[in-house]
């Protein structure tokens, strides 16, 4: 049997989003693919696979570049079901769509903020009738639900579009779990470790002198703080997460934690893109003083980023994160 998108159902919608061109940010998120701790992704790939049958609609939620979506059909090849990536930022979903335009078990939606609520859509506002009718069969959101401020709406969403006997797989690097072993990282916190080495650097290392005025201006850095936490939001415990996934209707059926080692340069690749918030304060950032970093301080700003790394890892060359996978079903 070979797979079937419902009847009228576009893979790809004709939006504003579709018909842009590729940019560079998603090109560069898109990069992670080929790094280490993007292997947090296995576990995932195994349980959607275990779960999956043919015929099957998987719904990725923030599916991003689509870099699960590759390796669900690399890994599966000869099996018939459809992946809908639905994200929120046009520009990762557009290189999703460069890569599976011709895809046929591809299908992608973009939700929409809406300016006049304030408020993103929900997916089921964004799916459309005839697959809101059928339904999907299970539901995916890798990496991204410690990015989700508007929790409850969003699973209650989830709740209206899979099928009663449906599952939802959630895994994030950004949450804290109990279970985590010492020596783990939560790997967004890196970024708050690397601003306190950064400071230190900074403090008595007089080839950061001309910083230290920043140091002491204690508005200039709450303000600096304040954007960091907008970039790297703050860690949400797993009970958090389960209280609301229970609260919406869902039953936790398993909660699994896997150790991912991350490659310390690699991490930095990835980081460097973020400097400005990661470590706006070493130039200022425009989100902050209204005006562009001199090309002299970002070249320091990412410098000291680096630095800042080789101090919190102890100039070791990996570090190990702690990841967190929950599967779902929904309460009949
Ligand atoms: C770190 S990326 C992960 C992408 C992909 N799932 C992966 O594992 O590579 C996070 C994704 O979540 C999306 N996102 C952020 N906030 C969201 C929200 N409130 N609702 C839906 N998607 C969101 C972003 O646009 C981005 O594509």
């Amino acid at each position: 049997m070979s797979f079937q998108w419902p009847a009228s159902f576009a893979r790809v919608p004709d939006a504003e989003w579709s018909r842009q061109d590729v940019g560079d940010l998603a090109r560069k998120y898109d990069t992670v693919e080929n790094h280490g701790w993007y292997d947090n992704l296995e576990l995932t790939v195994e349980q959607i696979g275990r779960f999956i049958r043919d015929g099957d609609i998987l719904l990725d939620y923030s599916g991003g570049t689509g870099i699960l979506a590759a390796r669900l059909l690399d890994r599966f090849r000869e099996r018939e079901f459809g992946i809908l990536i639905v994200d929120s930022s046009p520009k990762f979903l557009r290189l999703a769509l460069e890569k599976f335009r011709h895809e046929p078990r591809l299908a992608f939606r973009h939700i929409r903020y809406l300016k006049e609520e304030g408020r993103l859509e929900t997916v089921d506002e964004v799916l459309d009738p005839p697959l809101l009718d059928r339904r999907v069969d299970a539901l995916v959101s890798s990496n991204a639900i410690h990015l989700y401020f508007n929790l409850p709406e969003t699973i209650r969403a989830w709740r209206h579009v899979l099928r009663p006997d449906g599952r939802v797989f959630i895994q994030s690097g950004n949450i804290r779990n109990p279970d985590m072993p010492a020596g783990e990282w939560i790997i967004d916190e890196t970024v708050e470790a690397i601003h306190r080495a950064a400071i230190s650097l900074v403090r008595t290392d007089s080839r950061w002198a001309a910083y230290r005025t920043a140091l002491d201006d204690a508005d200039y850095m709450a303000a600096h703080d304040a954007l960091r936490r907008k970039y790297f939001l703050p860690v949400r415990p797993l009970s958090y997460y389960v209280d609301v996934l229970t609260s919406e209707g869902f039953e936790v059926l398993s909660i699994e934690r896997a150790t991912i080692p991350a490659r310390v340069d690699q991490w930095y690749e990835f980081l460097r893109v973020y400097h400005e918030g990661a470590l706006g304060w070493v130039g200022g950032a425009r989100k902050v003083t209204g005006h562009a970093v001199s090309p002299a301080a970002e070249a320091d700003r990412v410098e000291l980023m680096r630095r800042g790394m080789e101090k919190i890892f102890g100039g070791q060359q990996e570090f190990a994160a702690c990841w967190t996978y929950l599967t779902c079903e929904p309460v009949q």
